[in-house]
């Protein structure tokens, strides 16, 4: 008998410049949230099953993922899950991946990565020796509705996604996403190479994603704001 597994819910969280950007130019993971939406974020962390972000992201930033805070450890602890949610990458080369990077390290944490057959035997050896999870689905770039479909399998509901823009486009271009939470910044980095929310190849005008507002409001002191929608 075959048992209907629903995919994850997926949010996707970002914070943005006015001007739509994620990053500056310099592509160096510019810090664009203010403290109260740091704070934000790690309580959204601590709610979710999963936490997940792009190959380029984790390339060159090899971000944490955990919930930082003690108090929300011991919150999620309390619910009887694991003190962090679990840190998925979406990763076509896994080969560069930096094994003594934030990503990999920082834990507690169960760790999944998503990738190709472009990732060495090898790579996947030491990934999964560290205790990784490693699946290995797609030919140039992971297919993103099996790796939720493995999720579902593993047991996990909610995903939060964090980025970066290329896998935001595809999450949304699939129909792969359920709500969308953006802290603006009372901020402008301009530049077209700049990454912007949702980048990927686009949508023509007849074809742009509606979304339907479920909260916004002006956030905290600094004058950003965050909006939720549904998509
Ligand atoms: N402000 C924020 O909230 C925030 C959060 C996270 C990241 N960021 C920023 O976002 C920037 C990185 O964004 P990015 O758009 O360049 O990259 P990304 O979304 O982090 O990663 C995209 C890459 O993942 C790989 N991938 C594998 N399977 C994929 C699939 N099915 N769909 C889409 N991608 C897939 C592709 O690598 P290949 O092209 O090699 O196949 C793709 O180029 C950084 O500057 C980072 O600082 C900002």
């Amino acid at each position: 008998m075959t048992t209907f597994h629903a995919r994850p819910y997926v949010i996707i969280n970002a914070a943005m410049s006015v001007d739509g950007k994620i990053d500056t130019i310099e592509r160096n993971g510019a810090s664009i949230s203010s403290e109260e939406d740091k704070r934000r974020v790690l309580e959204l962390r601590a709610q979710v099953d999963a936490v997940m972000v792009g190959g380029n992201t984790l390339l060159k930033e090899s971000p944490k993922l955990t919930v930082k805070l003690p108090e929300l450890e011991k919150l999620r602890i309390a619910n009887k899950l694991p003190a962090n949610p679990a840190k998925i990458g979406i990763i076509s080369n896994a080969n560069g991946l930096n094994i003594h990077g934030n990503f990999i390290t920082a834990g507690p944490a169960r760790r999944i990565v998503f990738t190709t057959n472009q990732t060495s035997a090898e790579q996947v050896n030491v990934l999964q020796e560290l205790g990784v999870e490693v699946y290995q689905i797609g030919e140039k770039r992971v297919d993103l509705q099996q790796a939720l479909d493995t999720l579902s399998r593993l047991g996990i509901r909610t995903v939060m996604l964090e980025g970066g823009g290329t896998l935001i486009a595809e999450f949304i271009r699939l129909g792969l996403a359920d709500e969308l939470r953006v802290y603006i910044a009372p901020k402008i980095f301009g530049g077209s190479s700049a990454p912007t929310l949702v980048d990927g190849d686009g949508w023509t005008e007849s074809a742009a994603k509606k979304l339907t507002l479920v909260d916004a409001r002006v956030f905290d002191q600094t004058g950003g704001v965050l909006i939720v929608y549904r998509l």
